[in-house]
């Protein structure tokens, strides 16, 4: 199986593969291994998370985007911004955030990243669990979702073995999960996912979501440029 790293790609998809975890119930503990621990952000963590998601995703997302996008949304609080810690150093983090043209009972994970020299132990498994506990924690919150791209396969496992389902967003994507399955050696769960028969997202929802979402990252955007 091609293993070809993840870290640092960009390709844009649109709409991208959307999972949903329909409950918070039965989560497993968090497990990590020998060294590593988890905790909360604290005010001084966005240079290393700059550092860690330039890496995991690309340039833009640097310490600039901390400042401008992710502390003043309104899915920010600093117990939401999850730090994964090799020793004190901040090696991999994610977001359990709301969002725009989501309903609030609905937890959604941001920004999954871990550095590349520390991958492979499944510490991004632990840090998708990780938000699904904060959610679960916070007590408003009844299921999760997250949005990803097809080439995100690391992710992916993760996401599936967690419990989280594809939610197809446009008919099209119904080949990309097939596809995705292929390459992840998951053909097994086709039917249990429901791959061939799942409901698409009516074009009312998905557009009112896109216009919700755009319409707040101008605004936040903006809103940095007057700043
Ligand atoms: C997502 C991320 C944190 C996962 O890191 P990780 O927990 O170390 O993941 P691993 O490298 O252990 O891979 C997880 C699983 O996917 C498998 N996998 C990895 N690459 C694969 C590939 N190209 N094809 C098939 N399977 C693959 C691994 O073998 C592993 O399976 P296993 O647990 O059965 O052994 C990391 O890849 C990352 O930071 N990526 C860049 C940012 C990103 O894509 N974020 C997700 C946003 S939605």
């Amino acid at each position: 199986m091609n293993r070809e790293s993840v870290h640092g790609r960009t390709e844009i998809e649109f709409p991208q593969l959307e999972l949903c975890r329909p409950s918070l119930d039965d989560l497993p503990p968090i497990s990590l291994p020998p060294g590593y621990t988890l905790r909360p952000y604290r005010p001084g963590d966005e240079v290393a998370w700059g550092e860690m998601m330039t890496q995991a995703f690309s340039p833009y997302w640097n310490l600039q985007r901390f400042r401008t996008l992710l502390k003043p949304h309104f899915g920010f609080r600093p117990e939401r911004v999850i730090f994964l810690c090799s020793g004190e150093r901040p090696v991999g983090s994610a977001c359990a955030f709301t969002w725009p043209g989501i309903a609030t009972s609905v937890g959604f994970i941001h920004m999954l990243g871990v550095l590349r020299s520390h991958c492979g132990q499944g510490l991004g498994h632990a840090l998708s669990l990780a938000c699904l506990h904060r959610f679960r924690e916070e007590g408003t919150f009844q299921s999760a979702l997250l949005q990803t791209e097809s080439f995100r396969l690391p992710a992916i496992k993760h996401y599936l073995r967690l419990g989280f389902r594809p939610v197809l967003v446009r008919g099209w994507q119904r080949k990309k999960w097939l596809q995705v399955l292929e390459r992840l050696g998951m053909q097994d769960r086709l039917e249990e996912l429901g791959i061939n028969t799942l409901p698409v997202m009516s074009d009312f929802t998905f557009y009112c979501r896109t216009m919700s979402l755009f319409t707040y990252l101008f605004w936040l955007q903006a809103t940095a440029w007057l700043r």
